[in-house]
């Protein structure tokens, strides 16, 4: 049976733990010269793109390339999702000429209609509910600067209960890990998301806590996070967000207040959600975090399509 990636919700933490070791003993592998790169497979990945982008479409390109699978990019303009062609006929004529389909789109339901119509492995590269690689990225990053196991990690998300903000704490509740969201009321993760963290939660006895100051949510913290306050897709919203973000700023005295390293997905709004120049901090680890894409696809890909 083909396996997807649109969700964490169907994700156990033996799958992610398999996800995350692929992706970690690959980039081992490639800096200790052992693997550079891997046989070429014949195979072909499409990405499909209805957002731009700059990290996820420039790591998934490296991640394929490293693993000899031929990427194709279309970008916002070319395909028309659902308006010039129906999202079913796309993904039936992918399944016939691909072998893996990376998808950016508006809604979450165009990745899971075309999952439901397509023979080969589907990836969520961003919706507006979930960024599932970028919360499988952000593991290896944190393990890499962190000491404790994610399980004894608490790590506190300082804005928007968006997508990042979202498929972050999932993989956090699967992995046992604390998540602390602080955010103004009416930017908390939606219900159904809660509802699967709280679940995940019980199983891995993890935790998850919102906390509406930032000062107190961060102040025991390994990680603060952020995030942009208004996403793709949202920009009508963007004077109103400004105002009622206003206090949750991540400035440097709220990291110097913590021993936390700071992390950010990009692109940053300097001067909104962090401080002019905030990613330079010497607690930063965001270009790293970057990096790391490529890694946590790797991992992805290598689990998806059974590649040894
Ligand atoms: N929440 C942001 C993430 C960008 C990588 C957005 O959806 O625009």
């Amino acid at each position: 049976m083909k396996k997807d990636f649109i969700n964490l919700d169907n994700v156990n933490k033996k799958d992610l733990e398999q996800i995350l070791n692929l992706g970690k003993s690959s980039k081992k592998n490639y800096l200790e010269n052992i693997d550079k790169k891997l046989n070429s497979t014949n195979k072909t990945g499409v990405l499909l793109f209805e957002k731009p982008s700059l990290r996820t479409k420039l790591s998934f390109f490296k991640a394929l390339n490293y693993l000899g699978i031929n990427p194709i990019y279309f970008d916002p303009k070319e395909v028309g999702m659902g308006g010039r062609e129906k999202i079913s006929d796309i993904a039936k004529v992918l399944s016939k000429m691909s072998d893996l389909v990376i998808l950016r789109t508006f809604k979450q339901d165009t990745i899971e209609e075309f999952s439901l119509n397509s023979d080969v492995p589907v990836i969520n590269a961003l919706s507006d509910e979930e960024h599932p690689c970028q919360a499988i990225g952000d593991i290896i990053s944190i393990s890499e600067k962190c000491e404790p196991s994610i399980n004894e990690i608490k790590l506190t998300f300082i804005g928007d209960g968006n997508n990042v903000a979202t498929s972050l704490a999932k993989v956090f509740s699967i992995l046992g890990g604390t998540f602390i969201h602080s955010c103004p009321k009416g930017f908390e993760i939606p219900d159904k998301h809660l509802d699967k963290i709280n679940d995940f939660n019980k199983l891995s006895k993890g935790n998850f806590i919102l906390e509406r100051d930032p000062e107190i949510a961060s102040k025991n913290s390994d990680v603060i996070y952020t995030d942009v306050w208004t996403s793709m897709g949202q920009e009508s919203e963007k004077e109103d967000r400004k105002e009622k973000f206003k206090g949750y700023q991540v400035n440097a005295s709220l990291l110097e207040n913590s021993k936390a390293i700071f992390m950010h997905d990009l692109p940053a709004h300097h001067g909104e959600e962090i401080s002019e120049g905030l990613v330079d901090h010497n607690k930063s680890i965001v270009f790293d975090q970057a990096e790391n894409r490529i890694w946590g696809q790797v991992g992805l890909i290598r689990y998806l399509m059974n590649l040894k």
